[in-house]
């Protein structure tokens, strides 16, 4: 995002932000850096933070699928990576102002990726579907967020390259932490794969492969981030 922490067009500084799901507060601490009068609160399952946060950030452990307790309402909310229907609900009955970011990916956009990673993101989304699941919510995030009562709402389509093929430093750099982050997801999927009905043998055959194509700077591919 070219170094910003956020395309939601908010005017005036926000009083108070919330980051649902912030897992290590990254977020949240960088935002509260940049806006020392804000209050920013992360909510997360657990309270995995760093306790050297800026003094204007806490964190609370809130599941966001459950009811949100908090004594005011908020001016900006920021979820991301966060991929549930009831969330886009949550988020405007607590927010103040009608500001918010999403992001996601889903089967749509990989489509220009190699194949096994094509086919890791068919098994993952038929795995989880087997298991009453539907994770391939991207191209339902903007009408969530509309039937919620949004209005304005703005859908961007980051395209960061898989791994470090390009010669352009900055695109060499996110190319790497992509290809980090996508190896630990395809690493990560069992549960979905064995629903899929993968036994361990054909998840790790798989696994091996998809990481090799991931990794190999051949592709030269982009991935919607
Ligand atoms: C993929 S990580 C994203 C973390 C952070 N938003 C980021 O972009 O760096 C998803 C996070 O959501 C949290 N999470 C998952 N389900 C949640 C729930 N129901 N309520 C609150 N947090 C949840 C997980 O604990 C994890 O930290």
């Amino acid at each position: 995002m070219n170094g910003k922490l956020s395309w939601a067009p908010i005017n005036a500084e926000p009083a108070r932000v919330l980051d649902v799901g912030t897992g290590t507060g990254i977020w949240a601490c960088d935002y509260a850096e940049a806006h020392p009068t804000t209050e920013v609160i992360g909510t997360d399952l657990s309270l995995i933070q760093t306790n050297h946060s800026p003094p204007n950030c806490r964190f609370v452990r809130e599941d966001a699928e459950e009811e949100w307790v908090h004594d005011q309402p908020f001016d900006y909310i920021h979820a991301r990576m966060m991929y549930v229907e009831s969330r886009a609900r949550a988020i405007y009955r607590e927010i103040g102002a009608d500001q918010v970011a999403a992001d996601a990916e889903s089967e749509e956009m990989i489509k220009n990726n190699p194949f096994s990673l094509r086919e890791y993101m068919r098994r993952v989304i038929q795995g989880a579907a087997n298991l009453g699941r539907d994770i391939n919510v991207a191209p339902k995030l903007k009408d969530w967020f509309v039937e919620a009562g949004f209005v304005d709402v703005t859908v961007h389509q980051i395209l960061g390259p898989l791994n470090d093929w390009s010669h352009d430093p900055v695109d060499h750099q996110i190319g790497s932490f992509i290809t980090q982050d996508v190896i630990e997801v395809v690493e990560s999927a069992s549960k979905f794969y064995k629903a899929y009905g993968m036994n361990d043998d054909e998840i790790s055959q798989f696994v091996a492969g998809c990481c090799r194509h991931v990794r190999s700077t051949k592709c030269r591919s982009y991935i919607p981030w």
